[in-house]
């Protein structure tokens, strides 16, 4: 898969109940860890503007702070309107300490 690698900051940057909100270029990125394993997805609610990364952890599901739409972390998923569709997520890795996300 093309891409570039991009240094999003340490690892305990992101905990399970506090995601990482990132810029990546032009690009809002949300990186949550859930049990261990990250995840990166697009950070903006497609339903309006709302950073999803600031929303509110509920199991593997994010809440949208702003109208209450849920996204499936570890897929992307939508599962509750209004969000209107998935969110893009992008490969994350975890290299010395640092968490890197994949963008392109
Ligand atoms: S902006 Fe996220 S549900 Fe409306």
């Amino acid at each position: 898969m093309p891409g570039e690698w991009h240094d999003v900051g340490p690892v305990d940057a992101a905990s399970e109940d506090a995601p990482l909100t990132v810029k990546v270029g032009d690009r809002e990125v949300g990186v949550y860890c859930l049990k261990g394993e990250y995840y990166a997805l697009e950070d903006i609610c497609p339903h309006a503007y709302a950073l999803l990364s600031q929303g509110f952890i509920d199991g593997e599901e994010v809440e949208c702070a702003l109208h209450g739409a849920k996204f499936h972390i570890p897929s992307g998923k939508c599962t509750k309107e209004p969000g209107g569709r998935d969110l893009a997520r992008y490969p994350v890795k975890q290299q010395g300490g640092r968490l890197y996300v994949k963008i392109g």
